[in-house]
Order: C-alpha cells, then sequence, then structure tokens
C-alpha cells in the first residue's frame, strides 16, 4: 500500500525534540525542516502520531508540494492532486493559508484559487455539482514558502497543546507541548525530584507526570481525524487500547509544585485530576521565598512572570535574585527557567551552563540551563 506523507508541525526551537519523538515511534522517512519534521506512515501512524507525540503542534497529511508563481499554476498543481483520497462527498472543507517570501503573497487569493480547484477535482470524482458539506471537517492549508505551494489536510483538528485537562488556565500559560519540551531538554528523569515553585495552572508538574507514567498526551481528547471515512474506527480504537497498556500504573514520581496564588493552585489541583496524575505532584500555596529544596540532585523547572507587564520589573528581579538563592542553598540541585528577560543570569547570579532559543507564542525566550552535578550511582 502507497506510504501516506505526514508532517509534524512545531514550533521555532522544538524540531530537534519531534525528530527524536517521531523516530522513537517508529516512523519511517524521517526529514526534519524549519518548523516541521516530515515523515511517512499508513492511517494507524495518523492515530498515533496524534496520541503520543507530545513537543509537535499538529500532524498534516502532506497531499501535495509544487512550485507556483502564478494563480494559474496554484490551480492546476491543485487540482491535480487526489483530494477524493481523503475527502467524503459530504465532506466540510475550509482552506486556510499562509505566504512568506513567496510570488503569490495573497493568501485570501490563494485560499479561494486552492478551494476552486479541490471542488473541481471532487465533482469530477462524485459526478455531482453541488456539495452540502454536511459531513466530517476536513482542513486543507495552503503553505507558500519560497514560491514552493505545500497543500495539507489537517488531521489533528484542535492544536495537539490542547489535551484535554486544561479547561481553565491562571494568567499567562504555558503551551503544554512548551511544557513537555522544557521537561524533555532538561537532565530530569522521572527517578529525580522535579519542583515547580511558580507552577501557575501546573502545566510543568502534570507535563513531567504524564512523561513519567508513559501516559499518551492526547488520550483525554479527540482529533479531526477520528471522524474521517477512511480512517476506520478499530484503527483508534486500537491505538488508544495500545496507549492505555502502555501506561506505567507502577511508577509514581516525586513531583512538588507551589505558587503563592491559592486560585491558582486549586486550578492546578484540578488539572492535575483531570490528567488523571494528581496522586504524582504535591501542590501547595507558597510565595517562592519560602521554598525549600527537600532531597538532592533534584531539578527545578521553572516558567517564572518575565517583567513585561507595568509595575511588575521590580518584583520580578527581587524573585530571579531569591531563585538564585533558593537554588545555592543545595548545590545538587539543576535549574531550568525560561524567561525573555536579558539579564536574567546576573539575577539569578550564575552564568547558564547552556541557553537555548524559543518562543512562548510571540515571545522570544531563553531557556536557562544550570546544571548540578550528575547524581551518584548509590545514592539511596
Ligand atoms: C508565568 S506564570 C506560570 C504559568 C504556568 N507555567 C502555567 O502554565 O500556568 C507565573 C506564576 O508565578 C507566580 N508567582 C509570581 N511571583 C511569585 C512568588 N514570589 N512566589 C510564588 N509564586 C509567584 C504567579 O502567581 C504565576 O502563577
Amino acid at each position: 500500500m502507497e506510504k501516506i506523507n505526514l508532517i509534524a508541525t512545531t514550533t521555532f526551537g522544538l524540531e530537534a525534540c519531534v525528530k527524536r519523538e517521531v523516530i522513537k515511534l517508529g516512523f519511517s522517512d524521517v526529514k526534519t525542516f524549519d518548523g516541521r519534521v516530515e515523515f511517512t506512515g499508513d492511517e494507524a501512524d495518523i492515530a498515533k502520531a496524534n496520541l503520543w507525540l507530545r513537543f509537535a503542534s499538529k500532524v498534516l497529511i502532506k497531499v501535495g508540494e509544487y512550485k507556483a508563481t502564478t494563480f494559474d499554476q496554484l490551480f492546476e498543481g491543485a487540482k491535480a492532486l487526489d483530494w477524493g483520497e481523503w475527502i467524503t462527498e459530504d465532506g466540510k472543507f475550509t482552506v486556510t493559508g499562509k505566504s512568506v517570501k513567496s510570488t503569490l503573497f495573497s493568501v485570501p487569493d490563494c485560499q479561494a484559487i486552492v478551494k476552486k480547484a479541490v471542488v473541481e477535482k471532487l465533482k469530477m470524482k462524485y459526478n455531482v455539482d453541488w456539495f452540502d458539506e454536511t459531513g466530517a471537517d476536513y482542513t486543507i492549508q495552503v503553505a507558500l514558502l519560497n514560491d514552493v505551494a505545500t497543500l495539507t489536510i489537517d488531521t489533528t483538528g484542535g492544536g495537539l497543546h490542547k489535551r484535554g485537562y486544561r479547561e481553565t488556565a491562571m494568567v499567562a500559560p504555558l503551551k503544554e507541548t512548551l511544557a513537555a519540551a522544557m521537561v524533555d531538554l532538561s537532565y530530569w528523569k522521572r527517578d529525580r525530584i522535579l519542583l515547580d515553585p511558580l507552577c501557575g495552572s501546573g502545566t510543568i508538574p502534570i507535563e513531567a507526570a504524564l512523561i513519567a507514567k508513559n501516559i499518551a498526551p492526547g488520550l483525554n481528547r479527540k482529533f479531526a481525524s477520528e471522524e474521517w471515512e477512511r480512517i476506520d474506527k478499530s484503527i483508534w480504537k486500537q491505538a488508544r487500547i495500545a496507549a492505555y497498556k502502555a501506561i506505567d500504573h507502577e511508577f509514581t514520581p516525586v513531583i512538588y509544585a507551589s505558587d503563592m496564588d491559592e486560585e491558582a493552585i486549586e486550578v492546578a489541583r484540578e488539572n492535575a485530576i483531570k490528567a488523571g496524575v494528581d496522586d504524582c505532584i504535591e501542590f501547595s500555596v507558597k510565595p517562592c521565598q519560602e521554598v525549600k529544596l527537600i532531597g538532592d540532585y533534584g531539578c527545578m523547572i521553572t516558567n517564572p512572570p518575565y517583567g513585561e507587564r507595568i509595575g511588575e520589573l521590580k518584583e520580578v528581579e527581587k524573585l530571579y535574585r531569591d531563585m538564585g538563592e533558593l537554588m545555592r542553598t543545595n548545590p545538587t540541585w539543576s535549574a531550568y527557567v525560561i524567561t525573555s528577560m536579558e539579564y536574567f543570569e546576573s539575577l539569578f547570579g550564575r552564568k547558564a551552563d547552556a541557553k537555548r532559543k524559543l518562543f512562548n507564542g510571540r515571545i522570544k525566550i531563553d531557556y536557562y540551563q544550570f546544571f548540578g552535578p550528575k547524581p551518584s550511582n548509590n545514592r539511596k
């Protein structure tokens, strides 16, 4: 059977994390580009990728890719593709678009042309003049980059960061995919203590617990392609059963999460219950200044406020100094912090051992990593 070309889209800076997880899931023909990892698979792999990818944003089917510098080329190229392979006669389809460094820069025009081409192609396939569009949703995207049009269908629906556990969030919540990537990019392993002393709605601790227990991040939600005729319902059922079987029920990590905001901790606790990991996280209401580092070789992974809101700067500068003080109370610990503040290291009182550029939404941030010593093998 012909392989399906798939794309896992990523936010800037997370390509390597997504590539690693795509390989770990056993997918073939893996290639990495800016903002995406391409691979091939079958229908079952679409279900598996959606259920298991922790750091990717979406899983798309790459229907075709071709050069297009005129609207004619865009139309003919789109019409030549086999849309009926995926879209049923009653399918409801919308076309989204983007254009970067390309001759065809009017995105609404590109969308309208691709929609027309798809309609023409489907009319020929189903031998009808009109589509009611009452069935499953298919979101097509036309993405132009350097005059190359990539046409895809979105298998995911709402982004993969929507895990289904965080209906309520506090101020400036992290995307779940970025929180999981922060954990992945650290030296934290599930047998080490994890602490987030500024946990807000609990995203980092919850994502760490999901990783520790090998819980598939998409287990609690639905995906657009679950409604598609081409992917049999039994495929999704099997993929979900396999994911349930993979959960490590025997292991409970030690994770501490605190915040000075009582309401945030209430929300975080509820989220952890929904995610099924409340037994893994000890929540408490306390200011960071009162947090103690319990045990040795732990990892603090956290997303503090960045001091960008009016009137907050002095407080945040003090908080960063206090965080540095806290880490100096036990040199066996490691610290991992994201912030957009450029002089963070001078406030924290230490130069980072490693730094990585990432984006939190549209905000450019650095992921500062301060390594403690490796845990000794004979520790209890
Ligand atoms: C950017 S938010 C964290 C968001 C969180 N990662 C999430 O996904 O929801 C920063 C958090 O730090 C908390 N905070 C600020 N200053 C604090 C302090 N001195 N002690 C404890 N918590 C503090 C705020 O209440 C807020 O919840």
